[in-house]
Parts: C-alpha cells; structure tokens; sequence
C-alpha cells in the first residue's frame, strides 16, 4: 500500500517497497545510494531488548534527528529524539511481552532522508 493521507488516516500498514522517493532502505536507496551504510539504521536483538544504531556522524549541521521502533500496524513502541551535540545515535527499547512478527527501525537525518530497517523477531 502506498502512503497516502487516506492509508494514513486509516493507520494502516505501509509497504515500503511501494515509498520510492519517501522511505530510503538498503535494499531501495534510490539517489542515497552511497549513504546506505551511515543511514539505515542497524538492528540489534538481546533477548527482548532491540538496540538501534544508525552509523553516521554527528555534527552541527549535519545529524541523526530520530529513532523509532514500530509494529507492522503502527504501535509505536518507542522513540528517541537526538540533537546534533550527542555522540552517537543509538537507541534501545524494552519489546511488549508477546511481540512477534515485522517490527521497523527508523532513522531520520537532516540531510539525507528518512530511512527504514525492516525485521522480524
Ligand atoms: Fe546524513
């Protein structure tokens, strides 16, 4: 489904493959085709704690802004904010008892996009 304001309003599921020009991922990185390794976010799992990293500098003008974990059908289950004075842009979350299936990691920077990892746990 492609991101429309209606599939929006209705929350319902994205699929990223169909968000050329919107969602950047490392299998469609369209024009950030050499950004892919310091943009999509890499995924961690220990257990039922997920680690999001995104490998990219952090500077004044040039930064990772945020992070989310998301289910497939739009529960958000966590966020983290950064600003260009952080070290790095990691972030951790603690998953619901029961969580299971398609879960994404997303990554925004100020430059270069918003980007999507896509996993399952
Ligand atoms: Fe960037």
């Amino acid at each position: 489904m492609a991101i429309t304001p209606a599939a929006l309003a209705a929350k319902k599921s994205v699929d990223v493959d169909s968000t050329k020009g919107i969602i950047y991922t490392k299998d469609e990185p369209g024009m950030w085709d050499e950004k892919v390794g310091s943009h999509a976010p890499i995924v961690e799992i220990e257990g039922n704690k997920v680690t999001l990293t995104t490998d990219h500098p952090m500077s004044e003008r040039h930064y990772i802004v945020r992070h989310t974990l998301v289910t497939a059908d739009g529960q958000v289950i966590g966020s983290e904010t950064f600003y260009s004075n952080y070290p790095e842009a990691v972030s951790s979350y603690e998953l619901p008892a029961g969580t299971k299936g398609t879960l994404y990691a997303t990554s925004f920077c100020n430059k270069h996009d918003f980007w999507v990892t896509e996993f399952e746990v």
